[in-house]
């Protein structure tokens, strides 16, 4: 081996890259342990690539593929999805290799002219379409807003592999092993549904229909474009993804305050004491100024209940906790608990937001709801501690 290329199949290869330097994915989510790009090279009569790289690991990919290929061209260029972290190497390679057919739905051949003015070099596939490689035939299916409206997925018909790009995927690039049996999948299902529940669950529902529409063909491996590839046990992902993308979640509660003196805090402490006496153990408590919003809301997709808590600052919402509760406006999560309380000092303000919140969401709400003025007083006390029971319960059914 002089280069890092992992056979998935006969004939079909791993030529993914792991990037460690980009810091947060989309400019927004952390990437604390990196994130691969993962890219197939199917090598039969015809070559296709399923699925490319960001461009600023070309190179590495390109040394990859003339590894596999020598001198030999692609023939086809799969883009089931258009971001650029998949699409970036593309301008290059269709350069590189004139010949290449870049194949995607008519969406997919829109972006492709939007974002690297290419407008020759493509073939156009619908829905079912199939494209013959030699031994292997492609089967393409379109799924659209998982995660973008021309995402699709391709199908490997000989050897049942679905290629079914940010679909099953996550964030943690891969270190040596890339596939589910030869990596520590407790990390990576954690990051792959950090991965669903801030890229892709907003769209929960598209993401429902996709897996309907999947559910009638043979997958023996599935091949994301982020994350491990699924060969001992794709079921176990499909089974997650179902289960995350349908709202289903776990007892527990996720505090996340946010507290500039340690009033709010105080609040939040006995909040989680009144939950920890009714019979809550999973416990999950952020202060949102040194915990990013990514790792929070991936827990609220976790479990069943969340609480949120600030104080007030310039009559408004604590920045961080704002921050926070206008990304899971935009998830518009279902099927939670929620809970909220406020603190202040002069006029208020964080507490009538995270009011409004709660209640134009479509989520369950847990009295008592209050706000604090200056520091917790018994009265106080009792609230919190109100707000942590009844949660509790309501989570206990
Ligand atoms: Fe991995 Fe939606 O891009």
């Amino acid at each position: 081996m002089d280069t890092n290329v992992i056979p998935i199949k006969e004939n079909i290869y791993w030529v993914g890259v792991n990037d460690y330097e980009t810091q947060l994915f989309e400019a927004v989510w952390p990437l604390p342990e990196g994130v691969s790009y993962n890219s197939y090279l199917i090598v039969d009569e015809k070559v296709a690539l399923v699925d490319a790289v960001k461009h600023t690991t070309s190179h590495v990919l390109l040394k990859k593929l003339k590894h596999v290929l020598k001198d030999r061209p692609i023939d086809y260029m799969v883009i089931n999805h258009m971001e650029p972290d998949h699409s970036g190497a593309v301008a290059m390679l269709a350069e590189l290799y004139p010949d290449m057919q870049i194949v995607g739905n008519k969406k997919t051949l829109e972006y492709a002219n939007d974002y690297y003015h290419i407008k020759s070099q493509t073939k156009e596939v619908k829905e079912g379409d199939t494209l013959n490689l030699g031994k292997h035939e492609l089967q393409f299916y379109l799924t659209p807003m998982v995660h973008w409206p021309e995402t699709m997925v391709t199908y490997e018909k000989t050897q049942k592999i679905l290629f079914p790009a940010d679909i099953f995927g996550g964030f943690g690039a891969l270190k040596g092993g890339i596939f589910d049996n030869e990596v520590d999948l407790n990390y990576y299902e954690t990051e792959i549904r950090r991965y669903f529940s801030n890229i892709v669950g907003k769209y929960s529902k598209m993401a429902q229909k996709a897996l309907k529409k999947l559910e009638g063909l043979d997958i023996q491996i599935i091949a994301p474009t982020h994350g491990p590839v699924f060969k001992d046990n794709p079921s176990y992902i499909i089974d997650k993804y179902d289960k995350w993308s349908r709202f289903e979640a776990e007892d527990g509660v996720v505090i996340a305050f946010a507290s500039m003196y340690g009033n709010t805090q105080e609040m939040a402490e006995i909040v989680a004491r009144g939950l920890s006496e009714n019979g809550i153990t999973k416990i999950r408590m952020y202060d949102v100024s040194y915990k990013h919003a990514s790792y929070i809301i991936n827990d609220i997709w976790q479990f069943k209940g969340f609480i949120l808590g600030s104080c007030t600052y310039n009559t408004r919402i604590f920045p961080h906790m704002e921050t926070l509760v206008n990304m899971l406006e935009n998830k518009q999560l279902k099927n939670r608990y929620v809970g909220v309380f406020g603190s202040y000092t002069w006029g208020g303000g964080a507490f009538k937001g995270l009011k409004e919140f709660m209640d134009k969401s479509n989520l369950e709400p847990v009295e008592p709801s209050f706000a604090v003025k200056g520091s917790v007083s018994e009265d106080d006390v009792q609230q919190c501690y109100a707000l942590g029971k009844n949660m509790a319960e309501a989570i206990k059914g």
